[in-house]
């Protein structure tokens, strides 16, 4: 792609005037935009680099790994993986508030970030994969308490005592254009084409209380729903697709035994951006055939349903 092969050297040359000799942190989190960052920013400046990954055991099923074996050894970037599953989950036992999840995420992973940080010798920087959206709602969000939707810990994160200059080489970007800029890094389709996931990750797909049941649930079935949407050649065709498992258990029958375990939806959604989006039309069968796979498979699990939401007037996430 002609333009954003400019966009790349544009870019690139203006990271090495930024950043000098200096070092540079980047934020990891697993998704495209960190990661297009961050090999950008490798390919202009190099060993200056160091990536921290903070793994807050929310992710996708095997996404940490996956991640962690993209960066190490197939671009050979300096990574810091921390294993925070533990942290994350602990603080967030209890809490079944929507923003006071979000808040403790964005909290714990500034602490954790910040400590790893620290003994990065001599950072000055630090990159983040922000994107124009992002700085959108957040600036609109700083137009007063009643614009705040949802507070993104991504977002202008900064605490005080770091005092780290910021690099976004992404701010002036589109997700579509930054899938374009990762292919024109190198990184394959599959990768840069992969469906956007939030910050505070699955926290936000498990209204009321965190487990670690229901996130090892959740990832399960989301796999499960993901891998129809892959064979059935759909997966391009949706901005994002998952599942959230509901708080709410129901009766049903399996064999001659009746069961009383929890509910999953299932939420896919259209869009260009984000801001808004229409539930995806799925053929019934792929519904079907994810329902009756996850219901036989997942344990935990007795009823299925479909979310037909658009938003607005919904969000994307349910929380
Ligand atoms: P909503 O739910 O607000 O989501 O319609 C719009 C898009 O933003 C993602 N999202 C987030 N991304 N941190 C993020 O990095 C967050 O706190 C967050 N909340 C929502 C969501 O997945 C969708 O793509």
């Amino acid at each position: 792609d002609w333009t954003m092969a400019a966009y790349r050297d544009e870019q690139i040359a203006k990271i090495r005037e930024q950043v000098g000799s200096a070092k540079v942190v980047c934020g990891l989190s697993g998704g495209v935009d960190s990661s297009v960052a961050a090999v950008l920013i490798h390919e202009a400046i190099g060993d200056q680099l160091t990536c921290v990954f903070v793994d807050t055991g929310l992710l996708r099923k095997d996404e940490a790994k996956q991640v962690t074996e993209l960066f190490r050894e197939h671009y050979n970037i300096p990574l810091v993986h921390v294993d925070a599953s533990k942290e994350f989950l602990g603080e967030l036992a209890g809490i079944s508030d929507p923003e006071t999840k979000r808040k403790t995420i964005g909290r714990v992973f500034i602490e954790i970030f910040d400590r790893e940080a620290a003994k990065i010798e001599g950072a000055e920087f630090l990159a983040q994969g922000t994107l124009y959206p992002d700085v959108i709602e957040s600036v609109s969000a700083s137009g007063g308490p009643s614009a705040v939707i949802k507070s993104h810990h991504n977002v202008g994160g900064l605490p005080d005592f770091m005092k780290l200059k910021l690099v976004e080489p992404l701010r002036e970007l589109f997700k579509d254009e930054v899938r374009a800029l990762g292919r024109e890094l190198g990184l394959t389709d599959a990768f840069v084409g992969r469906h956007p996931f939030p910050g505070p990750g699955l926290a936000i797909r498990i209204p009321g209380e965190i487990t670690p049941e229901a996130v090892a649930t959740l990832q399960d079935a989301d796999a499960i729903y993901l891998e129809e949407i892959r064979k059935a050649g759909l997966y391009d065709d949706i901005w994002q697709a998952f599942a959230v498992l509901l708080p709410v258990k129901t009766v049903g029958v399996m064999g001659d035994a009746r069961t009383y375990e929890k509910v999953l939806a299932l939420r896919a959604v259209t869009s260009t951006d984000g801001m808004t989006a229409d539930f995806y039309q799925f053929p019934w069968d792929i519904l079907a055939k994810t329902a009756t796979r996850i219901i036989n498979e997942v344990r935990g699990v007795n009823r299925v349903v479909y979310d037909v939401t658009s938003k607005p007037p919904g969000t994307i996430e349910w929380e």
